[in-house]
């Protein structure tokens, strides 16, 4: 399988005996100890948001931006954010042609957004840092779904804020079904053997508070947890049938890099990547999955028998492992589900179509003779430590004009110096590109597919290729570390008629 490098380091070699019995491995020393990992508490589900609309081509749904608190340890209360709750949001499901609006209200005292990573929509309703809501404030995003069914997400993008939100629980899943996820033989019954699963770390002060700093090492190498959530619990369980499972995995974590994978090692099925499904199913015995990332994948427990319990294994990239929640197999569903051996067909961008390349260099630059000196990186433009082609983010700057209705190739490479070798996650918002080549060579078969996030190790070059359509206008391009964003690792493209 494809075992990038960092596995062959410090996480192989720890295999499965290192495992503490609480699936921690402490490092920060920052906080509280925590409970017992019993997995006890039921993986919590995210309802689905009522659709408001009666009619058939139309949602309409209610988002509240609020504050709230949760329980992560006993008689500890953790201030939180949510959407409509304490924490995360619900999902969001629509349908590929449906008209969608959404009222959005911040409770919060501050700023955000609400973006729609992902999603093909009119730049004015992407939700980026460019339409701001205002504590107090309403926005009323419109936008038809023009995109084949897919696992999206939703969360804050204002600037310098973004990382700190997410952080205390601003997140959620949108989900897109059309005609092919309809008839293709997969488990899509949600909470049933569709499951979501928002996969994130955390720090915690002993007070029981989320640990969110912004020290210099926070913002280099984002702000790491040692503890996981899983849908915002810590060791949760869920009960699957005895039946193939599908899983919709996000990594929903600010800076961190996943694999995931099985306690038993067993082999499963990753069947779509960020945008949607990929043509065949295939076969995995890990998943990376980098900040923002989503994959679906299908797991098999026909075999297990009744009360069997499996775990499933999270490791940061250079981090802590974490055994971050069981699955306990229950009764069987009516009916099996035969992966089918073709999900879809990919509209497949070739080099020859496209009009230009442009390049990125992403790289974390030293100043002061290659020392990073303590609190010399500002916020915003005045740093410009995080940068992208020797810039750091303005909001005043247009990087790149994007002609609309062409194809280009973007190369993407990440110069990090030695001293400061860090992993970026790149992100484009408005399309779905697909990944040419990494490092010159084809990319492994759980990379081939509609994607709109990709990890970029330290020395690597990915070539791309998108085609920008439909909506002119401002969109941006980032590293998803999301401290890396809000420290100006970002820039903006328009597409222009
Ligand atoms: Cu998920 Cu520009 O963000
Ligand atoms: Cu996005
Ligand atoms: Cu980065």
């Amino acid at each position: 399988m494809q075992r990038r490098t960092f596995v062959k380091g410090s996480l192989a070699v720890l295999g499965l005996s290192a495992l503490s019995s609480y699936g921690v491995l402490e490092k920060t020393g920052l906080s509280y100890a925590g409970p017992v990992a019993g997995f006890s508490t039921p993986l919590p589900i995210p309802a689905l948001l009522e659709n408001k609309s009666v009619l058939p081509g139309e949602a309409s749904f209610a988002l509240r931006v609020q504050q709230g608190s949760l329980n992560f340890f006993p008689g500890l209360s953790t201030p939180t954010m949510g959407y409509n709750g304490d924490f995360l949001g619900p999902t969001i499901k629509v349908r590929n042609g449906q008209h969608v609006k959404v009222k959005v209200k911040n409770n919060l005292d501050e700023p955000t957004t609400v973006h729609w990573h992902g999603l093909h929509v009119p730049a004015q309703w992407d939700g980026g840092p460019r339409q701001i809501i205002a504590g107090g404030g309403d926005w009323h995003p419109e936008f038809t779904i023009k995109q084949p069914a897919a696992t999206l997400w939703y969360h804050p993008h204002a600037m310098g804020l973004t990382g700190e939100q997410v952080y205390q629980g601003l997140a959620g899943l949108f989900i897109i079904d059309d005609e092919v996820s309809d008839e293709l033989n997969l488990p899509k019954t949600y909470g049933v053997d569709d499951f979501p699963l928002v996969i994130q770390d955390r720090r915690f002060y002993r007070d029981g508070s989320f640990a969110y700093a912004r020290s210099m090492m926070d913002i280099m190498h984002g702000v790491i947890g040692n503890h996981l959530l899983v849908n915002g619990a810590m060791w949760p369980n869920l009960t699957v049938p005895q039946a193939k499972v599908r899983l919709r995995i996000l990594n929903g974590s600010n800076s961190s890099i996943y694999r995931i994978a099985f306690a038993d090692e067993r082999s499963f099925y990753q069947i779509a990547t960020d945008g949607g499904f990929q043509e065949q199913p295939v076969a995995l015995d890990s998943l990376f999955l980098s900040a923002g990332e989503r994959a679906e994948i299908i797991v098999d427990f026909q075999a297990d028998p009744l009360g069997a319990k499996m775990s499933l294994l999270v490791d940061q990239f250079a981090g802590n492992r974490f055994e971050a929640m069981q699955f306990t197999v229950a009764a069987p569903l009516a009916g099996t589900t035969e992966l089918p051996a073709t999900l879809t067909s990919i509209d497949w961008l070739t080099e020859q179509e496209a009009v230009t390349t442009r390049r990125f260099a992403m790289e974390t630059m030293s100043m002061g003779g290659g020392r990073m000196g303590m609190g010399m990186m500002g916020l915003g433009s005045g740093g410009g430590r995080l940068i992208i082609n020797g810039k750091n983010m303005d909001i005043n700057r247009i990087d790149e004009r994007v002609k609309l209705g062409t194809t280009e190739i973007w190369e993407i490479s990440n110069r990090s110096a030695m001293m400061m070798s860090l992993p970026h996650s790149m992100h484009l918002h408005d399309v779905q590109f697909q990944i040419l080549e990494r490092n010159g060579q084809p990319p492994s078969s759980h990379e081939k597919g509609r994607k709109d996030t990709v990890l970029i190790q330290p020395g690597e070059s990915v070539r791309i290729i998108a085609r920008f359509e439909d909506y002119t206008g401002v969109y941006m391009y980032h590293c998803h570390l999301l401290e890396h964003e809000d420290n100006g690792m970002m820039g903006q493209f328009e597409v222009v008629s």
